[in-house]
């Protein structure tokens, strides 16, 4: 896989998976990024300049789009807007970058014949119940509960109709909670080190029993990597790694690893139509493929990430008040 073109390349998971394909091949990369609020330059430092180059432009905007699309041999789509608070306060950026853009890429990809990978969310498919004995398959009905989510559900139908009325040439994949390096501070596992790091109290939504079934980004990277290379054309993959855990467990190994009481934080304002419980079945992408998770152990990978939280302050400092003022007007 010579030249790849990464959309959202200077995101959390985009990021990290640019150093993934990296350490793994000898393909070359261009990113392709509008460099949101959400993104980062810092990311992307230190890479061999030979390898990697980025483009700041819109996945929406078809005259920057097509060009990168014609010289690459793949597209992997991970731009998105991708927050679900963010959404509910402002649909309009989810529709714009995650349909149109989609739909941008795909025209693209169908003109010049390019193998796509669309990257999408486990989101798609709602929720289950607490005791609810089944977890989601390639094969449950697509439910999506916020905006962002019903985003993403638009943008994996439209990737299914290109491959079926144009033959595009792609696949996709639907993963659970990622957790780890360069992760936006909006977001639950940072945003809770982060405040305890800063001298503020954690905050829960609710009463902090909806589960998260998370998994490492590496291990996201090393999924995607697989289904890209060998992945058949047309199917879709979902990506877990057996992590489900309920968020008071989460906040409450957040406050031990940091050497805080159990009870120090705060219940708040619920999500507005707060998905319950995400449970993944990756059974597909194991069998054919021969993926494990290399990062199962959450403890580890947990203490792991507010170790680094803990050494780029520099990195989160100068936008953790702009991020609570937003949390603090909608009482969370
Ligand atoms: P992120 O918000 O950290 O990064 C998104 C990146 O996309 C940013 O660099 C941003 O600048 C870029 N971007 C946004 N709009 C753009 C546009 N119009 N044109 C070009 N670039 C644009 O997101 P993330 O958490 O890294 O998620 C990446 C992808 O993975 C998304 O598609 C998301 O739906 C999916 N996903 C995320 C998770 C998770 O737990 N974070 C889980 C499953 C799937
Ligand atoms: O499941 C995959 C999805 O995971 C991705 O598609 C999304 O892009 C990603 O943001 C994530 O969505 P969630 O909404 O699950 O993640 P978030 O980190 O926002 O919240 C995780 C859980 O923690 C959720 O139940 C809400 C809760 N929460 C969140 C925040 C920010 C809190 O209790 N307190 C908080 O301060």
């Amino acid at each position: 896989m010579p030249s790849m073109l990464v959309t959202g390349g200077a995101g959390f998971i985009g990021a990290n998976f640019v150093h993934h394909v990296l350490a793994h091949t000898d393909s070359s990369i261009t990113v392709l990024d509008k460099l949101t609020y959400a993104a980062s330059r810092e990311a992307l430092e230190g890479l061999p300049e030979g390898r990697v180059r980025l483009v700041v432009g819109d996945v929406a905007d078809p005259e920057v789009v097509d060009p990168l699309v014609a010289a690459a041999d793949a597209v992997v789509h991970f731009a998105a807007e991708s927050h679900n608070d963010n959404s509910l306060r402002d649909p309009s950026p989810f529709i714009r970058t995650n349909l149109v853009g989609t739909f941008t890429l795909l025209e693209a990809v169908r003109k010049h014949d390019v193998r796509y990978h669309h990257v999408s969310t486990d989101e798609v498919y709602g929720d289950l119940a607490l005791d609810d004995p089944e977890r989601f398959t390639e094969a449950t009905p697509y439910n999506p509960s916020s905006p962002y989510s019903a985003s993403k559900a638009g943008s994996d139908h439209l990737v299914r109709a290109w491959v079926r009325s144009f033959g595009v040439r792609a696949t996709l994949s639907n993963c659970s909670n990622n957790y780890g390096p360069w992760q936006h501070i909006e977001k639950f596992i940072p945003r809770q080190i982060t405040n305890v790091l800063d001298g503020t109290r954690p905050k829960l939504y609710g009463s902090g029993e909806n589960v998260r079934d998370w998994i490492h980004a590496d291990d996201h990277s090393s999924a995607v990597l697989a289904i890209l290379e060998r992945g058949r054309p047309g199917e879709t993959y979902l990506v877990g790694a057996d992590g489900e855990q309920d968020n008071a467990t989460v906040l409450r190994l957040i406050l031990e690893l940091m050497g805080q009481p159990a009870d120090a934080f705060d219940h708040v304002t619920d999500r507005a139509g707060h998905d319950l419980r995400y449970a993944i079945d990756s059974a597909k992408l194991r069998r054919e493929l021969g993926w494990t998770p290399a990062r199962g152990d959450f403890r580890e990978g947990l203490a792991e990430t507010i170790d680094w939280y803990r050494e780029h302050e520099a990195w989160w400092r100068p936008h953790k008040d702009a991020t609570e003022a937003r949390y603090a007007e909608a009482g969370q």
